[in-house]
C-alpha cells in the first residue's frame, strides 16, 4: 500500500446519506411490492490519493453503492460530491460533462469488453466520446496507455477473445484511464483472476495511483486484497455501514461485532492478530425484512435490548475510527 501523499489536501469523494431502495415484487404476489433497502443512509469521504476498500458479505450493497456514485444506477436520495462537484444534482443527460472525473473497472474483464471491438477501439472509445481527436493522435495515445498498463503496440489490433483474463483487465484499466479521471471505482477488479495475475494487477494499480495521484474506491470480498491496497476500510452489512477506519486497525483490531466475525471468517497471516470473538451466529436476515435498529443484532453475540430500538448511525468512537455499534459508542462516551 502506498503512503497517502496528499493528506492535507481536499476530499475527492464525499457521500452524504445516500440511499438506493429497489421496489421488488413479493414472491407469489404479482401486485404486492416490497422495498429492498440495498444502500441505506450511507455517508463517507475519501481524500485525494487515498484508497477506500469496501468489504462485506454478498448482498451487503457494495456494488449498488459504487454504481450509485457513478450514476450507473440512480440513487433514491442523498448527495454525491466528486472532486468538489455535486454530481447528484445533474440531470442524467448532462452527466457526460462531469463524468470525466470518475471511471469504473468491473469484475469480469472479458464480459466488460466488447468482443467485436479491437483493443485500439475499446481503449479510445471514451476518449472519442469526450473530445475530437485525429486518428494519429488516437493511436499514439493508445500506445502510451498500453505501455502504462504493461502491454504494448502489438496488442492494439487484438480482440478480447485473443487476450488472457489479466491482459483484458489491463485493457479495461487503460480504457478507464484514457480520459484521465481523478477517481477509479473498482468493483472486484481482481476477483476473476488467478492469484499470481491478481498480484500483478494490484501492483499495476498501485503504480498508477502513485503516478497519477488517483483516488480509488475498491470493492472486494477478499480481506487480504483490501488489506494490501487500501488505506481505509469500510465494512457494509445489509446496506448499512458498520465501521470505517484505517485498514490495519479494522483488520487487526476491529471494533464492530460484525467486523470481528467477518475478520474471523478469513485466514489472515498475522501472528499478532488475536481475535477472540465467537464465529457468526444464525442465518442472515432477509434484505426485504431486516431487523429493526441494528441489522446485525439478530446474529450479534453482544446484542442488548437497546440494539433493536437504537437509530443506527455511524459515530466517531476513536481518532479516525467510526462505528455504528451503540456499545462501541457508549464505551467512547464514558
Ligand atoms: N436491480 C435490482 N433490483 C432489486 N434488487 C437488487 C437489484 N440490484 C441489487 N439488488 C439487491 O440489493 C442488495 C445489494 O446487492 P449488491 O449487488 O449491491 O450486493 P454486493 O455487496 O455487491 O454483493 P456481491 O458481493 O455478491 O457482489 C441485494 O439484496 C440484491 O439482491
Ligand atoms: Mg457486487
Amino acid at each position: 500500500m502506498l503512503p497517502v501523499m496528499f493528506t492535507a489536501v481536499m476530499k475527492m469523494v464525499e457521500v452524504y446519506e445516500l440511499k438506493k431502495y429497489f421496489a421488488v415484487r413479493r414472491t407469489g404476489q404479482w401486485s404486492a411490492k416490497s422495498v429492498l433497502k440495498a444502500v441505506d443512509n450511507v455517508s463517507f469521504t475519501v481524500r485525494m490519493g487515498e484508497t477506500l476498500g469496501i468489504v462485506g458479505e454478498s448482498g451487503s450493497g457494495k456494488s449498488t453503492l459504487v454504481r450509485c456514485l457513478t450514476r450507473l444506477i440512480e440513487p433514491t436520495s442523498g448527495k454525491v460530491v466528486l472532486d468538489g462537484e455535486e454530481i447528484t444534482k445533474y440531470r442524467k443527460r448532462d452527466l457526460r460533462k462531469i463524468s470525466k472525473n470518475v471511471q469504473m473497472v468491473f469484475q469480469d474483464p472479458v464480459s466488460s469488453l466488447n468482443p467485436r471491438m479491437n483493443v485500439l477501439s475499446i481503449i479510445s472509445e471514451p476518449l472519442s466520446a469526450h473530445e475530437k481527436i485525429s486518428k494519429t493522435e488516437r493511436k499514439s495515445l493508445v500506445v502510451d496507455l498500453l505501455k502504462e498498463v504493461g502491454l504494448n503496440e502489438e496488442h492494439m489490433y487484438k480482440y478480447p477473445g485473443e487476450l488472457s483474463g489479466g491482459q483484458c483487465q489491463r485493457v479495461a484499466i487503460a480504457r478507464a484511464l484514457s480520459i484521465k479521471p481523478k477517481i477509479l471505482v473498482l468493483d472486484e477488479p481482481t476477483a476473476s483472476l488467478d492469484v499470481s495475475v491478481q498480484a500483478q494487477v494490484l501492483e499495476l494499480l498501485e503504480k498508477l495511483q502513485r503516478e497519477h495521484s488517483l483516488t480509488y474506491l475498491f470493492v472486494s470480498h477478499d480481506i487480504a486484497v483490501v488489506r494490501s491496497i487500501s488505506h481505509k476500510a469500510m465494512v457494509m452489512y445489509l446496506g448499512k455501514v458498520m465501521e470505517i477506519g484505517p485498514t490495519e486497525k479494522v483488520v487487526n483490531e476491529p471494533l464492530h461485532p460484525y467486523t470481528k466475525v467477518l475478520m474471523k471468517s478469513v485466514p489472515i497471516p498475522d501472528p499478532d492478530s488475536v481475535l477472540t470473538e465467537p464465529a457468526i451466529q444464525g442465518e442472515p436476515p432477509s434484505a426485504l425484512n431486516p431487523p429493526s435498529g441494528c441489522p446485525f443484532r439478530t446474529r450479534c453475540p453482544n446484542a442488548v435490548d437497546e440494539c433493536s430500538l437504537a437509530d443506527m448511525t455511524l459515530k466517531k468512537v476513536e481518532e479516525d475510527r467510526y462505528s455504528a455499534c451503540i456499545l462501541n459508542q457508549r464505551r467512547s462516551d464514558s
